[in-house]
């Protein structure tokens, strides 16, 4: 008979992200849980956009995120921070409490990646507060993110909370056209507006393999 241990090993697979220097992420997902247990398209889209040679180029010694300081919100399995945390940034990935484990494990898992950088995770429930994760961090990253319509007003108010006059966010969400999302995505974007301008990163400036015309990038910084 398997014992607890193996029943809940069991529960875990595997999803290997390639890196551009030849080695690669491991994310466990889970079987059960919620929808930040598995690692999501633009999710993966986003990881491979922050290893362009417009961030991150080691031939000429550009890098964007050596030392910076990063935060991601709704990180589910943390690719996107553990991402820029093995490019050098100082990551916080965040997520619900729910998620807490996934992401220590997947921390542990990838720690050998982490050399310059640095990775954590935190609970952070949007809408709440967030003077744990201030000053502003250069970075806010977030990954299909604008899926559910409670969520909104909370999510933007997080943005508003987090994001100093220099914080870049970056948002890369996959653009549905079934059911509530094309309103979930209105009401973001109308939300937004009020207190944030944006910028669309063409398909010729994200990872050559790893695009699509449904997943959208955006850079999205406080209007001054
Ligand atoms: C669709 S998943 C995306 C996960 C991951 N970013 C990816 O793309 O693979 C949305 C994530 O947002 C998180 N989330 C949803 N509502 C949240 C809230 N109110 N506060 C914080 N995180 C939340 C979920 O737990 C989940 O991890």
């Amino acid at each position: 008979m398997a014992s607890k241990a193996d029943r809940e090993q069991s529960s875990y697979f595997v999803r290997e992200i390639d890196k551009n220097d030849g080695r690669a992420l491991k994310l466990n997902q889970c079987y059960k849980g919620d929808v930040g247990c598995v690692v999501w398209d633009a999710a993966i889209v986003l990881s491979k956009y922050l290893e362009t040679r417009g961030f991150y180029d080691p031939a000429s010694g550009v890098n964007t995120w050596a030392d910076r300081r990063v935060l991601e919100l709704g990180a589910g399995t943390g690719v996107v921070g553990l991402m820029a945390a093995s490019l050098g940034a100082q990551v916080t990935v965040t997520d619900l409490e729910d998620l807490q484990t996934l992401l220590q494990m997947n921390i542990q898992e990838n720690q050998a990646m982490i050399s310059r950088g640095s990775i954590a995770a935190k609970v952070l429930k949007w809408g709440e507060d967030v003077s744990g994760f201030l000053p502003p961090p250069d970075y806010v990253l977030m990954a299909d993110c604008i899926y559910y319509e409670q969520s909104i007003v909370p999510l933007v108010e997080s943005l508003k909370r987090l994001a100093g006059p220099l914080t870049c966010i970056i948002c890369c969400y996959e653009q549905r056209t079934v059911g509530v999302n094309p309103k979930v995505e209105k009401q973001f974007f109308e939300l937004l507006q009020k207190d944030f301008k944006w910028d669309e990163v063409p398909s010729n400036k994200q990872d050559a393999e790893f695009n699509s015309p449904d997943i959208r990038i955006l850079h999205i910084q406080r209007k001054v």
